[in-house]
């Protein structure tokens, strides 16, 4: 596939076949994704990849936590405030993706139901964690936003699926515990993956994207 396609076609899957990726193509994948730049080329991303049963106790104790209204305690704290026209995507994401789910704004049953499905990866039979030694700061964690795209358009040319998923880290304890990944470090990111089922509403939403003007100041081009 040629990049420009793997980058438009790449799109968050939040439905997936319950059929494993074979270990082989996750190997693939992960030996092109290493190849992305790092500061200083410290690369200093490490990767637990997980599948199977461990998968699933990951995404029961995540849904269970949530259901259970157990605070989270993300390594990386969420943001709580987002300037005016971030907020405004965020708002109009979330507003279309219940549009298409069909999921009023009041129907509590149904969005709580959404995110019992965030919290158990929406399905995907595999979860790539990402995670980084503790004392390292921000321009690691952009590094490991660098490798996940590598991750999700190597994924896209696979006819694999991704989300990438913050949900997937509110509970670092859990993931430690699971994956017997030290306290010395910081868990990053989970990447959900996996084939996505295009039967399902979910995977029929596309986010929108700003236009070029409204983004990019050109200085002497
Ligand atoms: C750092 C990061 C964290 C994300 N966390 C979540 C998440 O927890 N749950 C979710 O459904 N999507 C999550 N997403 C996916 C975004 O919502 C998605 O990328 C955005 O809406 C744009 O849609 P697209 O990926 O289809 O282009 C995350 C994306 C990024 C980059």
């Amino acid at each position: 596939m040629e990049l420009k396609d793997a980058i438009r076609k790449r799109q968050s899957i939040r439905a997936f076949k319950p059929d494993p990726v074979p270990r082989d193509i996750l190997v693939k994948i992960m030996e092109d994704a290493i190849w992305a730049p790092s500061w200083g080329n410290t690369q200093p991303w490490e990767f637990s990849i997980v599948g199977g049963d461990t998968a699933k106790r990951l995404g029961e104790e995540f849904s269970n936590n949530y259901l259970n209204k157990v605070p989270d305690n993300p390594d990386i704290g969420m943001p709580e405030q987002w300037p005016d026209s971030n907020m405004s995507r965020y708002r109009e994401v979330g507003k279309g993706l219940f549009e298409t789910l069909s999921i009023g704004r009041g129907d509590k049953e149904k969005r709580g139901q959404h995110y019992v499905n965030m919290f158990r990866f929406f399905g995907a039979p595999n979860v790539i964690y990402i995670y980084i030694d503790k004392e390292l700061g921000t321009y690691s964690v952009l590094d490991v936003g660098i490798i996940t795209q590598n991750i999700s358009l190597l994924a896209t040319d696979y006819s694999l699926g991704t989300c990438i998923e913050a949900a997937a880290v509110r509970y670092p304890d859990i993931v430690r515990k699971h994956l017997n990944i030290p306290n010395s470090k910081k868990i990053v990111l989970g990447i959900a993956i996996g084939y996505p089922n295009w039967d399902s509403p979910y995977n029929k939403f596309r986010s929108n994207k700003e236009n070029l003007d409204a983004l990019v100041k050109w200085v002497d081009v």
